[in-house]
């Protein structure tokens, strides 16, 4: 596929994000030789940096970055050339006709013929709006444009969708590409493959055999130096709101007609209807099905005492024939004892004991999925210990871990969507609707949190979180699955 030129503008160019992972994954890009031909990155930021400041700046954050043996000198070069950068205030009116210059000035290009402009927004969402509206007010807004926002967009229901009225105004829904890096996850999209291309696992991925679901994001970092940011939005806003519901929708979705091709919409389809069918969490619900926490030295880390939440741990149930009765529980924390994403599925004990005789232990099957580090599957069985004499249960497991299976590295998020907007495949990008239906389920958590005075429990860095969390799982008679 041959795509024209690409004029590819970061707003937020020497931010963390573009620096961590925008730039890195366009490395990747430009070293396997998939950049457009003419293609150029523009970074918009307030720093007093030239061009050859901003290639200076990007190369110590490639070297930071990228993996050492991924380093290569002509990739670098070539990515380097590619850079310029431009001294904007987005949130003043003045410098915006340098941009109009720079995007217009393309000698390369035909007269009518414009290269397809991509805005990428790694700026806070209360910013979207105003930085739309000034591009096209500069004429900059054609229908080869696409933009792309980062989350979270909005703090709440009402501020999402007045910064989706905002974006809407400007550009169209099949313009815009709204960012959950966790959709560009390898394993993420592998879960789809597992589930859909596969015949043995739909007959039981059901109410009938899974007794549970658990979706773990487990971090070990603290908040760093993104605590600005972290303190307003907190674990439910930063990570549950996206990112945890989003693996939710995939794990619990019906099955779309086609995963690729044109049809961008069959699986946010079936994710939306997912995410509609989560029942309300409301009133004291919330008490029961959720727990907030904060890690002790979160204050001491942030500079002063606060009751942002670090860690959630929460039951949800979709209400709908294939899943009424099977509790979703998700948990995602940071200062954790292990950095580790996993989903496991928990099926239901055999339904009739056939070795009533026998000795040792039986688990139920569970399928882990995990996502990070080390992507990879294991189902756990129940196998007969090998020996003479009495059948000797044992647990065992399939393994399918996807370094040893095959060699190739798997392409960082960032590197495969960014590729996508370039390519202007919007299937793992989210939707609005999907969007704003997240909010409207974790909103009235947020607001009970608010309404009750409900504070953090405190847990120690380097520990499973808080045990209120063990005994969300305890009273439904269930445990979480560790360190699988
Ligand atoms: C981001 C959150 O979206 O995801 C961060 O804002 C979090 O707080 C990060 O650390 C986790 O992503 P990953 O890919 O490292 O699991």
């Amino acid at each position: 596929l041959v795509l024209p030129p690409c004029d590819f503008t970061v707003f937020g160019g020497t931010g963390d994000l573009a620096l961590r992972k925008l730039l890195p994954g366009l490395y990747e890009q430009e070293r396997r030789r998939q950049l457009p031909a003419g293609t150029r990155i523009i970074g918009v930021s307030r720093s007093p940096l030239d061009d050859a400041g901003y290639r200076d700046l990007v190369t110590r954050a490639l070297f930071e970055h990228v993996a050492e043996d991924h380093l290569e000198a002509g990739a670098l070069h070539r990515l380097t050339a590619r850079l310029h950068h431009l001294t904007l205030d987005v949130g003043s009116a003045e410098g915006w006709d340098r941009l109009h210059g720079l995007l217009k000035d393309r000698p390369d290009r035909p007269a009518g013929e414009e290269a397809t402009r991509i805005h990428y927004l790694a700026v806070a969402s209360g910013l979207f709006g105003p930085i739309c509206d000034r591009l096209d007010d500069l004429g900059l807004v054609t229908p080869q444009c696409r933009v792309v926002l980062e989350k979270p967009i909005g703090a709440d229901l009402a501020s999402s969708r007045q910064v989706n009225d905002a974006v809407g105004r400007v550009f169209e829904e099949r313009q815009i590409f709204r960012i959950d890096h966790y959709l560009g996850k390898e394993s993420v999209q592998n879960l789809l493959v597992t589930r859909f291309a596969n015949v043995f696992l739909e007959p039981i991925w059901n109410s009938r055999w899974v007794d549970h679901v658990q979706i773990t994001v487990a971090e070990t970092l603290g908040v760093g130096d993104r605590g600005g940011y972290y303190d307003q939005a907190g674990a439910l806003r930063d990570m549950v709101q996206n990112h945890l519901l989003q693996l939710l929708c995939l794990v619990a979705m019906e099955p779309p007609s086609y995963v690729g091709g044109d049809a961008h919409d069959a699986v946010r389809d079936e994710k939306l209807k997912v995410l509609r069918a989560l029942a309300p969490l409301t009133g004291d619900d919330v008490d029961r099905a959720t727990v907030r926490g904060q890690y002790t030295t979160y204050g001491t880390e942030l500079g002063h005492p606060s009751t942002t939440e670090t860690f959630v741990a929460l039951r949800a149930e979709v209400q709908n024939w294939r899943w009424s009765g099977v509790p979703f529980y998700l948990r995602t924390g940071k200062r954790l004892a292990r950095q580790e994403s996993t989903i496991e599925v928990v099926f239901k004990e055999p339904p009739h004991a056939m070795f009533p005789d026998s000795e040792g232990v039986t688990t139920p099957n569970r399928l882990t999925i995990r996502m990070q580090p080390d992507e990879g599957m294991q189902l756990h069985l129940t196998a007969k210990h090998p020996g003479p004499g009495g059948i000797r249960l044992h647990p065992a497991s399939l393994d399918l871990s996807w370094a040893e299976a095959f060699d190739e590295r798997s392409p960082e998020p960032y590197e495969r969507l960014l590729r996508d907007v370039m390519r202007g495949v919007p299937t793992l990008f989210m939707r609005r609707d999907e969007v704003e239906a997240a909010w409207g389920w974790v909103e009235p958590i947020l607001a009970r949190w608010h309404e009750a005075g409900v504070e953090p429990v405190r847990y120690h860095p380097g520990t499973e979180g808080p045990a209120a969390a063990e005994r969300l799982l305890a009273r439904d008679g269930r445990t979480w699955q560790e360190g699988t």
